[in-house]
């Protein structure tokens, strides 16, 4: 199996270079459509960066996630080795061979201490803020949670949330001791952390699209697509590179370019036909919403021909139902 190599995202990187250059002082939101490449792009720079940052990387899906207490959790790696009490001593020790880490080491003697606390979250997040302040001393830490929709799709309690973020703030804006990554791609989820979480001036955010038109001739002319054949493959699937990646490994490229339309096509067909037999609700603020099919249609015929619209107008719970499912 040909493996494809990851195609520069020259914008992106710059962004996140100069993010990484200043002093931490906002989390950073990274968002875009569902398979965008957000993973990708983030996995990527962590092979790339300089030595002088040291990464820590979680990514929650596929973790077993059914309550916050089981989130704090992911945040960490156990270390079953280290029977150790000081934590200056450890990161010392620690350091020295980090290698691929996924979440924040620490003892298996501390974080059975911490564990067996009635109020975990503060002493978790008293840990990690000392972990960082020791690493900071050579080196900047970066934080990164990856896929934060899973926590989201446990409807997590607003307080909870608030007080996450808020720790993360504390990292970021207050002590600039750890910069602080989050991404995912359910951008309602983020709007919902953002007025939960008090987050006003206290993030960015960071858009990781589909490929633009340009993006996906260089990718394209780079695995030796014909212009003709990059012409068609942006009419037929646009700019999202798990497509793209399928036609450039298919032989017979314009077939299957037709075929993942039309299955395109029949998934909107049928979304439509779903919703002949029910109205799904949606709950903005404190009620509920019915979608109308109606809603659903007009807000999609004003996609026909152009790529964005403006959403000023558009039907509150169809435009909500649009974006959370991703369709
Ligand atoms: N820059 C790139 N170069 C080459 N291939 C890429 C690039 N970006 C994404 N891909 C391919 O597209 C696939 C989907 O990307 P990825 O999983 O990173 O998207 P995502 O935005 O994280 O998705 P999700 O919304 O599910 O979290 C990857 O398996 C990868 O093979
Ligand atoms: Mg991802």
């Amino acid at each position: 199996m040909r493996r494809i190599e990851f195609h520069n995202r020259e914008k992106e990187t710059k962004e996140i270079v100069k993010i990484l250059d200043t002093e931490p002082s906002l989390i950073t939101f990274v968002y875009g459509p569902i398979n965008s490449g957000k993973t990708t792009m983030i996995s990527h720079l962590i092979k790339e960066l300089p030595e002088d940052y040291t990464p820590f990387y979680v990514n929650l899906r596929g973790r077993f996630i059914t309550d916050y207490e089981d989130f704090l959790n992911v945040l960490f790696e156990i270390d079953e080795g280290g029977g150790v009490d000081n934590v200056t001593e450890y990161v010392k020790s620690a350091l020295k061979d980090l290698g691929a880490v996924s979440g924040i080491p620490i003892p298996i003697n501390l974080f059975n201490q911490i564990f067996e606390k009635k109020d975990k979250s503060k002493d978790m997040f008293k840990y990690i803020e000392q972990f960082f302040v020791e690493i900071s001393k050579t080196r900047t830490p970066i934080l990164i949670i990856d896929e934060l929709q899973v926590i989201g799709d446990l409807k997590v309690d607003g307080l909870l949330i608030y007080k996450l973020f808020n720790f993360f703030v504390r990292l970021t804006k207050e002590k600039h001791i750890a910069h602080v990554f989050v991404a995912t791609s359910d951008s309602l989820f983020l709007e919902q952390v953002y007025t939960e979480a008090m987050l006003s001036g206290r993030c960015r955010y960071l858009l990781v699209d589909d490929f633009d038109r340009e993006t996906t001739t260089a990718f394209l002319e780079g695995h030796g697509f014909t212009d003709s054949e990059i012409a068609m493959a942006w009419e037929y699937c646009g700019g999202k590179p798990v497509f793209l990646l399928e036609l450039i490994h298919a032989d017979e490229k314009e077939r299957l370019a037709r075929k993942m339309l039309t299955t395109r096509v029949n998934q909107l067909k049928d979304l439509l036909d779903y919703l002949e037999y029910t109205k799904p609700r949606i709950t903005i603020g404190e009620d509920e919403y019915m979608v109308e099919k109606e809603d659903i249609v007009a807000i999609l015929s004003r996609f026909a021909d152009v790529e964005r619209i403006d959403d000023s107008g558009l039907n509150r719970p169809a435009k909500q139902f649009l974006i959370k499912g991703n369709r």
